[in-house]
């Protein structure tokens, strides 16, 4: 049954951009070949309504089951590829654009 995982990110307008570039350069097809259960990946993004300046991106990774997607959040290649980031941001919060971000999780209705 097929599984989708959203990272919805809240970021400065200005910044959004930036934001959604970064994403589908760092997260090309030939980058994400090999993963067990993977796929696909796409980038959405909105101004939300009543928040000046403030907009989302969601990025999206559809996968065969949720045991591959687990499988795949506990491999080395993702720790590597994926950790470093954030260790990176926690040391600057006040710089980041990023205002929030929230991980949901959805199993296909088919
Ligand atoms: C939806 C949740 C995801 C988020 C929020 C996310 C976020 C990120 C971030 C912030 C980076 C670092 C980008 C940079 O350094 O410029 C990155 C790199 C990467 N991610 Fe993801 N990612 C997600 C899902 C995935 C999935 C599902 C795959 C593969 C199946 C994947 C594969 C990669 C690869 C291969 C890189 C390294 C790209 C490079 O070095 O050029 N990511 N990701």
């Amino acid at each position: 049954m097929m599984y989708i995982v959203t990272n919805t990110i809240k970021v400065k307008t200005p910044f959004l951009e930036r934001m959604t570039q970064q994403f589908l350069s760092s997260h090309t097809q030939s980058k994400m070949t090999d993963v067990p259960g993977f796929l696909g990946f796409e980038v959405f993004y909105r101004d939300v309504p009543d928040e000046a300046d403030v907009s989302e991106v969601v990025a999206l990774s559809r996968w065969e089951s949720e045991s591959d997607q687990l499988a795949w959040t506990q491999s080395d290649s993702f720790q590597s590829l994926h950790q470093h980031r954030k260790q990176a941001h926690e040391g600057k919060p006040k710089e980041s654009p990023v205002l929030g971000n929230t991980v949901s999780r959805y199993y296909s209705a088919e």
